[in-house]
């Protein structure tokens, strides 16, 4: 483990009552997911049960325990971006990144996940990475769309 990485987190919040998501939060933000070592580490040095850790980061899907890519790409597979190709989309990004639903590229560059609806119909097929979302995409634009995320 990386002490003074983590040290350098927890610096952030002196006070940690109240400040438990925020701290996870910059954790999950520089490791790309909560890696157990690191939230035991938390539990020991500010006195929270690990239990309690465990609790909130299994509560909210932005946090994640297993590892993942510095980009999240999802493709949206909701019905009106099913009816409008989100498939293709899917399979084009499969094969770019040679990964399957769930896995991160070999280079941790991306993690590819599929969504139900992420409330942008009207711009199907959706694709969001990272915090954007990129609309009408075609299986041609994926490439193009990907170099956008370099490592
Ligand atoms: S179905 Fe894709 S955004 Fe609603």
């Amino acid at each position: 483990m990386d002490l003074s990485t983590i040290n350098a987190i927890l610096s952030k919040f002196p006070e940690i009552k109240g400040n438990l998501i925020a701290t996870l939060h910059e954790i999950q933000n520089h490791f790309h997911y909560l890696p157990e070592e690191e939230l035991r580490y938390l539990s020991q040095k500010k006195g929270i049960p690990i239990t309690q850790i465990y609790s909130i980061a299994t509560f909210y899907n932005r946090f994640s325990l297993k590892p993942k890519g510095r980009h999240q790409i999802s493709v949206c597979l909701g019905t009106a971006c099913h009816v409008k190709g989100a498939e293709k989309i899917l399979d084009e990004l499969k094969r770019q990144l040679q990964v399957e639903v769930g896995e991160n590229t070999d280079d941790m560059n991306f993690s590819l996940e599929e969504v139900r609806c992420v409330g942008a119909c009207s711009l199907a097929p959706v694709v969001v990475i990272d915090e954007d979302t990129h609309r009408q995409v075609t299986p041609k634009e994926v490439g193009t769309l990907l170099d956008r995320y370099p490592f």
